[in-house]
């Protein structure tokens, strides 16, 4: 534990725990509203809460025109980077103001209204936040999804969301690949039910797509023959974008996030977690897919009036592990936000920190880590290298901000090694046992969160109210269960251990292991199959199955393996990093059926385990650990 300065973080902590309406209602001061709200915290249809009830605003225009109006319109709101194009682009306030409300105006022509939804599945240009920015000027619900991802899951969100039009451009560049996006987009669009009434389309040099007369718009063109649309005020409660997340079966879980209280809570993480102030550039280095992106690429930077970096590469490769220290260095960047699977690939590469000396990173004040948790190792090399505080922060698509954090804005804490530290001001963060008792200070249990959460959380899922009960607030009454196992230590420093679901972590990105179990199942020689993450030293996780295969199946197990990890890589997406099966014999269950995936994790990760006791077959284990030791495991 390293010493730290005085920090107002325990007052406006207890601010916040006493009297949270007091405490957003002043926040949201900093907000322009249309029409202020008739109530802070709206507890009439608990345990749903809603905040800023009858309160109206724009979230684009408090993103964009507010600090054009302000004086802000010649700074710089937006530098995309695309290391992988070799392109640098800045928009200014003013210029990004503008170029939103045009296609806003595509979109507003073309019949999208206040309420309609827009799924957009683009890779990390300007354009991609662009047609954000616009939907939300329009009161519009966008719906981004992640590039990584396959046809067939984009086909599921299409069906779920029933998008009025779908944004997409013509490709995507992975180091040493183009993904040509018009046929993902073509391919789900035929698999699925619903279809939009439109599709704009960016080409981008590197690919040319062919558009469908009738259904699929030129993106500079529609934009040239566009008028501008002004903001439409939208109530703080109206929905701003769904996210969809993995949930524990292969139908993802649309995360709603609404207007109000996500432009309020938002706006005040940057200053008081991130300790940035307006006019600094911010760099969240993920993807506008994912709800870092959502949040930290486009909305709170913006909504604070800072300078956001879109960067379009990966830490190495492109062309090398100095990267993220040139875009720093160019930008004056003050806090990098990235995943820990991003400093494990530069570290491994560059393990001296040789690129880190080549450029001039004085600008830089905080690194923040995210996504999964932050191993000691990777903690301790980044602080050495880099000189600065490297702060562990833990959240959730859901939650939309971060629930533990050192809040650098409100002065540091001491840092402890393995823990994103205290619950943030808004937060009521306890550890329960399974009969919803709290813990013992140290002690280990589903880490939850007091009811109301704060602004800026999810209200609801899309379409799934009951939903959103069963799987959050059913199991313990009044809380938030968030689905981490953790302690809260004697200082009330928050130790995020694993996930209590079927959820895994692989290199930042979520993922479901149902998921892949139900594309495994599908396969007709597979009887059964489990998919459990195991330790990986770059991913952190990545996903293994484990199949039985059919009685009287002649085919050969390698064949097999091949093609259920094309089925996953097909169906589900090469973000799912499904490069590994084995065929086994039985798998190990208790007398109840239940699978045993945390001890065959564990076997293959060559940690401690204990006997299940409710074990049907202790024999399997061995053949497990048999079958894993042919491929390496443990490594
Ligand atoms: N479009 C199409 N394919 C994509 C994609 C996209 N937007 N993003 C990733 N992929 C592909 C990758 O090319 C890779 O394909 P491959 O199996 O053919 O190699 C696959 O999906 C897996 O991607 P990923 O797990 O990201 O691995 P990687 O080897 O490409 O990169 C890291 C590894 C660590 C460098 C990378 O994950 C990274 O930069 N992470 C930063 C953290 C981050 O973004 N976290 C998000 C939450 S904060
Ligand atoms: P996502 O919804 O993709 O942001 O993933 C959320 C999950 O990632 C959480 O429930 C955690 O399991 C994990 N996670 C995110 N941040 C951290 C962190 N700082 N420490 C430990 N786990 C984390």
């Amino acid at each position: 534990m390293s010493s730290a300065a005085v920090s107002s973080y325990h007052p406006v902590y207890q601010a916040a725990k006493e009297n949270p309406e007091k405490f957003w209602g002043q926040v949201a001061e900093a907000v322009h509203w249309t029409r202020r709200w008739d109530r802070v915290l709206d507890d009439s249809d608990a345990p749903f809460y809603r905040w800023f009830t009858g309160g109206e605003l724009n979230t684009c225009y408090n993103a964009l025109d507010l600090h054009v109006d302000q004086g802000r319109g010649d700074q710089a709101a937006l530098v995309y980077d695309s290391a992988v194009t070799d392109t640098r682009r800045s928009y200014s306030f003013s210029e990004l103001r503008d170029t939103v409300a045009l296609f806003a105006g595509v979109l507003a022509e073309r019949g999208v209204a206040k309420g309609d939804r827009v799924i957009i599945y683009m890779p990390m240009v300007p354009e991609a936040a662009i047609a954000m920015l616009a939907c939300a000027r329009i009161g519009a619900v966008h719906s981004v999804v992640f590039g990584g991802f396959a046809a067939n899951e984009l086909a599921v969100r299409i069906d779920d969301a029933t998008p009025k039009a779908i944004i997409s451009a013509s490709c995507g560049i992975e180091p040493g690949r183009v993904v040509a996006y018009k046929p993902l987009l073509d391919e789900a669009i035929s698999l699925a039910t619903h279809q939009p009434d439109f599709c704009v389309l960016l080409q981008r040099p590197q690919v040319e797509a062919s558009l469908q007369a009738g259904r699929d718009v030129d993106w500079d063109e529609a934009l040239a023959g566009a008028s501008a649309q002004d903001c439409v005020p939208v109530l703080a409660t109206d929905p701003l974008y769904i996210l969809y997340t993995s949930g524990t079966t292969g139908e993802p879980k649309g995360v709603v996030r609404d207007n109000g209280g996500h432009a309020v809570a938002l706006k005040w993480t940057m200053e008081n977690i991130y300790g940035v102030q307006p006019g600094e550039a911010f760099w969240a280095a993920s993807d506008v897919g994912w709800v870092v992106g959502h949040s930290y690429i486009v909305y709170a930077p913006l909504l604070a009036g800072n300078t956001t970096i879109l960067y379009e590469g990966k830490p190495v490769g492109t062309p090398d592990p100095g990267a993220f220290w040139r875009v720093i260095s160019e930008n004056d960047v003050r806090v990098l936000f990235t995943a820990p699977t991003a400093f494990r690939a530069i570290k491994k590469e560059d393990p001296t920190g040789e690129h880190i000396r080549r450029y001039d990173l004085s600008s830089l004040r905080y690194l923040f880590l995210a996504g999964e948790r932050t191993d000691p190792d990777t903690l301790h090399w980044a602080e050495d290298k880099l000189g600065i505080p490297v702060i562990d922060h833990w959240w959730q698509t859901e939650t939309g901000w971060s629930i533990a954090a050192n809040c650098a804005g409100l002065g540091l804490l001491p840092i402890k090694e393995g823990s994103p530290s205290v619950a943030v001001p808004g937060w009521d963060l306890q550890v329960l046992d399974d009969n919803g008792r709290q813990a013992p200070a140290g002690e280990i249990g589903t880490l939850a969160a007091k009811l109301p959460l704060p602004p800026g959380t999810f209200p609801t899922l899309w379409n799934a109210r009951q939903r959103h009960f069963d799987s959050y607030l059913k199991q313990f009454e009044g809380y938030y269960n968030t689905s981490d196992a953790g302690i809260i230590d004697s200082d009330d420093y928050v130790f995020v251990m694993s996930r209590t679901d079927d959820i895994i972590n692989v290199a930042g990105h979520r993922l479901s292991t149902g998921a892949m179990e139900e594309v495994l199942a599908d396969h007709p020689a597979v009887a059964e199959c489990a998919v459990t993450g195991v330790a990986d030293d770059l991913k952190g996780q990545v996903p293994m199955g484990f199949l039985v295969l059919s009685a009287g199946c002649e085919q050969a197990d390698d064949e097999i393996v091949a093609e259920a990890v094309a089925m996953v890589r097909d169906r589900i997406g090469p973000v799912a990093a499904f490069k590994q099966a084995l065929v086994v014999k039985r798998l190990p269950k208790t007398r109840s059926g239940k699978i045993l995936r945390g001890t065959m994790r564990s076997i293959a990760d060559g940690t401690p385990w204990k006997m299940p006791a409710t074990i049907d077959d202790p024999v399997i284990l061995d053949e497990i650990a048999q079958a894993l030791s042919t491929i390496g495991y443990p490594r």
